[in-house]
């Protein structure tokens, strides 16, 4: 780690601390992306005040967060037995179909990945982002056509805020990659994962089509489960919590996201105009609906706005099992499913690909609404 510490010292990016004048965000943008150690090299280099790129303005910290005796709690469910009776089939489908409305997020246990395969999903994250960072370094990139890109930040020249937190990302579907191209600190745990977070996935979508009144396999069938890319986040301890966030508030660019979360916490959702933590459970993974969900549902399932606080515990680690196949050209086209909409419930958004949607989130960074883009009454906005 020495010379990658070395580096960091060397780079003087401007405290909180320091005078306005003195500070121009984008040379210290540029500084940081070039060290190619993220916020883990921050850290690593002893750092005691978070860097000027990292702070947030006061007032979006813990607004409306939810007091304890108000603690309103994400549904969790239980998928012990689904396959096997009609009743707990239905009921699971009444409980995910009310989540799905209400909050955009719930929690799932007895989803039948081995606490061995989670463990080690959880270990080859740190893994990989505790090697030295000459060993990182060749896959810095923020070309999300490669298979398998480390970055801290993938929005850091767009977005207003830069997040505490280093990522790598793995496209695990549609296309399957040779092996090689994947770092050998976690080469045989993201295909072992990513394979046990598709099975779910599908699963998922039999009963959201379900809890839609659509054939089960409706959803599967217009392929919300073609693509899926595994978005892996360590977020390391920070000196200053309160003056930076982990993930900025934002929504997912996606049918659904699959998380698993470690036992840190941080992970909060926007309901109603509070934020409402989702607590660390114990072998459960949490499941979001995204944008493109919401799009075709028009309106039906809510794609909530979530973020994760900073934390001076740490690190966390998290891997989004993201659904969707991003910037890939395929030829299907979604708007609001025809049976769902009627002319008392008409459609609300217009069509679109998966792709010219990804291009219009990533043209604005995280945190923006990529779906009023898309609505009829905007549509040429
Ligand atoms: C995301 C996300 C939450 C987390 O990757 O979109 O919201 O807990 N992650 O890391
Ligand atoms: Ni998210």
């Amino acid at each position: 780690m020495a010379v990658a510490a070395t580096k960091v010292n060397t780079l003087n990016l401007t405290p909180v601390s320091k005078a306005d004048e003195s500070y121009h965000r984008p040379t210290d943008l540029k500084a940081f992306d070039d060290t190619k150690s993220g916020v883990k090299g921050l850290v690593d280099a002893g750092i005691t005040e978070i860097p000027r790129i990292f702070y947030q303005p006061p007032e979006s910290n813990d607004s409306g967060h939810v007091s304890d005796k108000t603690q309103i709690h994400i549904p969790v469910i239980d998928l012990d037995h689904i396959g096997k009776t009609a009743l707990k089939r239905r009921y699971t489908v009444d409980r995910i179909r009310e989540a799905s409305e209400k909050f955009g997020f719930f929690q799932l246990i007895n989803h039948g990945i081995p606490v061995s395969v989670v463990e080690e999903m959880k270990n080859g994250v740190r893994r990989f982002h505790e090697q030295d960072t000459e060993l990182k370094a060749p896959y810095y990139s923020r070309n999300i056509m490669r298979p398998f890109i480390y970055v801290s930040n993938f929005d850091l020249y767009s977005s207003a805020t830069t997040n505490w937190r280093d990522t790598f990302r793995y496209l695990s579907a549609p296309n399957s990659h040779h092996p090689q191209k994947l770092p050998e600190s976690c080469r045989d745990i993201l295909e072992d994962y990513s394979k046990q977070v598709m099975e779910i996935g599908k699963l998922m979508f039999e009963l959201l089509s379900e809890a839609l009144c659509l054939p089960p396999t409706y959803l599967n069938d217009i392929d919300c489960s073609e693509g899926l890319a595994l978005v892996c986040h360590y977020y390391p301890p920070c000196p200053q919590p309160n003056m930076a966030i982990g993930t900025s508030e934002h929504t997912d660019n996606d049918f659904i996201t699959i998380l698993l979360q470690d036992h840190i916490g941080g992970l909060q959702v926007r309901h109603g105009n509070k934020w409402v933590d989702v607590p660390p459970v114990a072998g459960a993974l949490v499941v979001n609906i995204g944008d493109l969900l919401q799009l075709i549902t028009n309106d039906k399932f809510k794609s909530a706005k979530h973020r994760v606080v900073a934390n001076k515990e740490g690190p966390r680690v998290s891997v989004a099992g993201f659904f969707s196949t991003f910037g890939l050209q395929t030829s299907k086209v979604y708007g609001p499913i025809k049976e769902l909409v009627s002319e008392e419930n008409p459609a609300i958004y217009r069509d679109t690909t998966i792709k010219d949607f990804n291009i219009q989130f990533h043209s604005k960074g995280i945190g923006t609404s990529t779906l009023n883009h898309f609505k009829l009454t905007q549509a040429h906005v």
